[in-house]
């Protein structure tokens, strides 16, 4: 089991600072599992660029490995290669780690073959709702069982003989829409997915480049089942920056006085970048540029070089484009004049921590007023004084609360300590020197 560590000593994060120059980070995490499953489904060896080194892919290829797929891992940041290989039944547990992106489509993928698996992960993922994919995989045919009535990790996966499905799925969630797109690939029948708002279409963007055909309907999806992956077009995949990763750096540059930051080559599909969007609203201009189109995603260099800020509003279908911002983004809305509030956003809390009493926590540890609702909260922001540090934050097993909690403390009037820093690595190892790295003194 690979519960987190919790951090022996609290880290001290830094204070003040103008931050400046270009700032790269990592691939982007779910485009980095979706090529290393694509890859290994499909015909021949593929080179994957720029994938994320953080440990939510190593535990995505990890898995791979032990499912019979030969993966080398490029040293630094380097291209890794996944070799052709076929799948088997895994002699051990498969470990996702802290990957809810992992456990739910390699279900979704397993679901579809004729052994058994068992998956599980650490004490977050353990404790995330897997319901959302168990009952559809089950309505399939699947025999999938868990924890408590088939709700939590470890799951247990005795896959094949899978019908179609037509699916309402209940929260707008890529994890589940590709979970049930993955274990169509072997249904003997059409698989739908619905959604009341679109979820990231990274799955079905990237499925007919090796020769799937999906058709995008007005609420979702639909695959005819039973579909084999063909060798694509290129044997090298490249996967652009994370735009998840880059919302840290932007938020800071736009809470920053005199900032000037630019993150080059992140992609901004157009079901991810709602950042970008409530960025505008808050007042911080984003300046796009070198804009293209890479293996079938929009990608642009990203720069913040100012910003009046005010209050903005998140809610509704925006929601989905920018689920995994909302903790900077409520870090931002801390640093806005006014009240900026966060809604229709409950399945926060089924994220890597409930993320909606996390953000409470952290930013009532900076002196700020927040009012929790069942579906978000609102922030009364501080425009002008440093946060007064009140307490300790923790990262509660969370990478995006750990990052989120290391841009607010730029603000802060004295630095503030982190417990549980190390879950950065999960999206982003490194983070903590590239953010010391762009604050210039
Ligand atoms: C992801 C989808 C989102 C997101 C997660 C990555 C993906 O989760 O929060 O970090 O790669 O499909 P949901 O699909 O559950 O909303």
């Amino acid at each position: 089991m690979t519960t987190a560590p919790a951090s022996v000593s609290p880290r001290q994060l830094p204070c003040g600072g103008v931050p400046a120059g270009i700032v790269h980070v990592p691939g982007d995490k779910s485009l980095s599992h979706r090529s290393l499953i694509f890859a290994s489904l499909a015909p021949g060896e593929y080179t994957l660029r720029g994938l994320s080194q953080g440990a939510d892919v190593h535990a995505t290829a990890s898995v791979l490995e032990a499912l019979g797929i030969p993966v080398q891992r490029g040293a630094g940041t380097g291209p890794w290669v996944v070799g052709d290989g076929s799948f088997r039944e895994p002699s051990d547990i498969l470990d996702c780690g802290n990957s809810g992106t992992s456990i739910r489509l390699l279900t979704g993928l397993l679901a579809g073959y004729p052994f058994l698996s068992v998956l599980t992960g650490d004490v977050s993922l353990r404790s995330r709702p897997m319901a959302r994919i168990a009952h559809p995989l089950q309505a399939m045919g699947a025999q999938v069982d868990g924890r408590k009535g088939g709700g939590f990790a470890p799951l247990v996966v005795r896959g094949g003989g899978l019908r179609g499905l037509d699916h309402r799925s209940p929260v707008p969630s890529a994890q589940v829409k590709s979970c049930l797109l993955l274990a169509g690939l072997a249904a003997n029948g059409d698989i739908i997915v619905r959604e009341k708002h679109r979820s990231r279409d990274h799955t079905e963007r990237m499925l007919p480049a090796f020769g799937v055909q999906v058709e995008i309907l007005p609420d979702g999806v639909a695959m005819r089942g039973g579909q084999s992956l063909q060798a694509a077009e290129t044997d090298t995949l490249d996967v652009p920056a994370d735009i998840s990763a880059a919302a840290f750096f932007l938020v800071l540059a736009g809470i920053r006085q005199g900032a000037d930051i630019t993150v080059p080559g992140v992609g901004v599909n157009p079901t991810r970048d709602g950042v970008l969007e409530a960025l505008a609203a808050a007042g911080v201009s984003v300046e796009r540029s070198r804009e293209r189109v890479e293996a079938g995603e929009r990608v642009a260099d990203l720069r913040v070089h100012e910003s009046q800020l005010r209050s903005f509003d998140v809610g509704g279908s925006l929601v989905p484009r920018l689920i995994d911002e909302i903790p900077v983004l409520a870090v931002l809305a801390a640093r806005c004049p006014g009240v900026s509030r966060f809604r229709d956003a409950a399945d926060l809390r089924a994220k890597e921590s409930d993320r909606i009493t996390q953000v409470v926590r952290l930013l009532s540890a900076l002196g700020v007023r927040v009012d929790e609702y069942a579906d978000g909260f609102d922030v009364h922001g501080h425009p002008e004084r440093a946060f007064s540090v009140i307490g300790v934050a923790d990262a509660a097993h969370d990478h995006r609360i750990a990052m989120a909690a290391a841009i607010a403390a730029t603000c802060a009037s004295e630095p503030l300590l982190l417990t549980g820093s190390e879950s950065v690595d999960s999206s982003f190892p490194g983070f903590f020197a590239t953010l010391e790295g762009c604050l210039v003194r």
